[in-house]
């Protein structure tokens, strides 16, 4: 069950090669993994879909417009909840239209609308497959990270010798297991792309604070938040691929120190707002961490013995507002100063509030409840995230995306943003 627990989105083209596919789908059901299947109207010519439904254990999908089909699961959802996408037989026709960004059926529209891997396995006549505009496609697919396999040299269906036959699905499903263990992904828009190779951030200087703070009771315990510092050690990796000189300031997490990155070990809300303000002066505060807002007054020496029927009484104090306080700091307050909101009801409303009362110029709030599946079974951050940027301007929604591509989509916005103010800077 070497699959068990991964979601694959089978895209059948219009091929003979098709019938392969039927061998693949039971190949994948059989090792774990759990399936969705699109098939293009013509791949039903060559496959029935009742073969390939009973085969995958599920519906088959086939029309952009059902509207069955989109009360049940919509088509963006679809190609996002994959961990990839697999074309098999992918035709000419279907990999021009990748190339192109085409999306006029609903194949298509989901291999254009994922932000997951997409392994294709070629089929078609060898003219085809090296047609001078077939090779311009597979170089542009290539370079927009599209994985390959095969195909293969032999004779085909159409009585011709050469390369254009498809993948066995033995070796399909080996290109599944090394794609789903690649670190390949879609890459960024270009525009995103460009801020990385740019390094835009380069002589800038970043603080970030992630992860929780542990406030002690005694000796052993604690008070803490719920934090997996992904978002925030993410977003220090990503400020310092773009060029920045970067300060992490972390509670306690288990993850590893990004590469490249100046990070600070802090337990308590009070050692981070004295790591902060010791990192200052700065051009850019992101303020991810998720602080404990009360700390118990007069932690104990020793550690507290449980007495019976006397459980004891815990007095807090609340704690500094670190990211209030950089926001506030006269002379050395970094020019562009970005507050989390973590919120379960009522997102944007608290969200901007929490603008305005903490005097920052960006917040970025993103929905943790239950319902938004981001905290997991509800004990630690998953990888991915929904979040919207929030400006005294307006807000913008991100997608809901890998916390990496999150955070360098926000690095992005966030240089725009000191662009602009350096440039109003300038004007004045
Ligand atoms: N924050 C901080 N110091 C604190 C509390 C929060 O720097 N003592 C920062 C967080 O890092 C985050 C933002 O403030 O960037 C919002 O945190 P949140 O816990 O949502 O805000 P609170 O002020 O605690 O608001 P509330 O408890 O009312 O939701």
């Amino acid at each position: 069950m070497a699959l068990a627990g991964k979601r694959i989105l089978i895209i059948i083209g219009d091929g003979i090669a098709a019938y392969k596919v039927l061998d693949l789908i039971r190949r994948l059901r059989e090792q774990g993994a759990s399936l969705h299947v699109v098939m293009t109207t013509a791949a039903k010519q060559f496959v029935t879909e009742l073969s390939v439904a009973s085969l995958a254990g599920g519906k088959v999908f086939g029309d952009l417009f059902s509207l069955m089909d989109e009360t049940e699961i919509g088509h963006i959802q679809l190609s996002r909840d994959a961990d990839l996408l697999v074309v098999a037989p992918a035709t000419a026709d279907l990999l021009a239209k990748m190339a192109h960004g085409l999306a006029n059926d609903l194949a298509s529209t989901l291999l254009l609308a994922t932000d997951k891997k997409i392994l294709v396995a070629p089929a078609m006549n060898l003219r085809m497959w090296l047609h001078p505009a077939t090779l311009r496609n597979i170089a542009s697919l290539r370079e927009d990270g599209v994985l390959f396999v095969g195909p293969e040299e032999g004779d085909m269906a159409c009585g011709e010798t050469g390369p254009g036959r498809m993948s066995e699905p033995t070796a399909i499903l080996a290109a599944i297991d090394r794609a789903l263990d690649s670190e390949t992904s879609i890459p960024l828009p270009a525009t995103m792309r460009k801020h990385q190779e740019t390094r835009p951030l380069a002589g800038r200087r970043v603080i970030v604070t992630s992860g929780p703070t542990h406030e002690p009771i005694d000796p052993v315990r604690y008070i803490a938040n719920r934090s997996s510092g992904k978002q925030g050690h993410a977003l220090a990796a990503a400020a310092a691929e773009a060029g920045a000189e970067v300060v992490l300031v972390s509670g306690p997490v288990a993850l590893p120190d990004p590469a490249g990155v100046e990070t600070k070990h802090v337990e308590t809300a009070a050692e981070m707002l004295a790591a902060v303000e010791a990192a200052l002066p700065a051009d850019i505060f992101i303020g991810v961490a998720a602080v404990a807002d009360w700390r118990v007054a007069g932690t104990a020496a020793d550690k507290i013995k449980k007495q019976k029927n006397t459980p004891p009484v815990l007095a807090l104090v609340e704690n500094p507002d670190i990211l209030a306080a950089i926001a506030q700091h006269g002379m050395s307050r970094p020019r562009l100063v970005v507050g989390f909101a973590a919120e379960t009801e009522d997102v944007l409303a608290h969200a901007q509030a929490k603008l305005a009362r903490k005097r920052c110029d960006v917040i970025v709030a993103n929905d943790v409840s239950l319902q938004s599946g981001v905290m997991g079974s509800g004990v630690m951050g998953k990888d991915e995230n929904q979040v919207t940027i929030i400006t005294p301007a307006g807000m913008e929604a991100l997608p809901r995306l890998h916390k990496y591509e999150v955070a360098t989509r926000l690095v992005a916005r966030f240089t725009d943003m000191l662009e602009a103010m350096a440039e109003d800077h300038t004007n004045e």
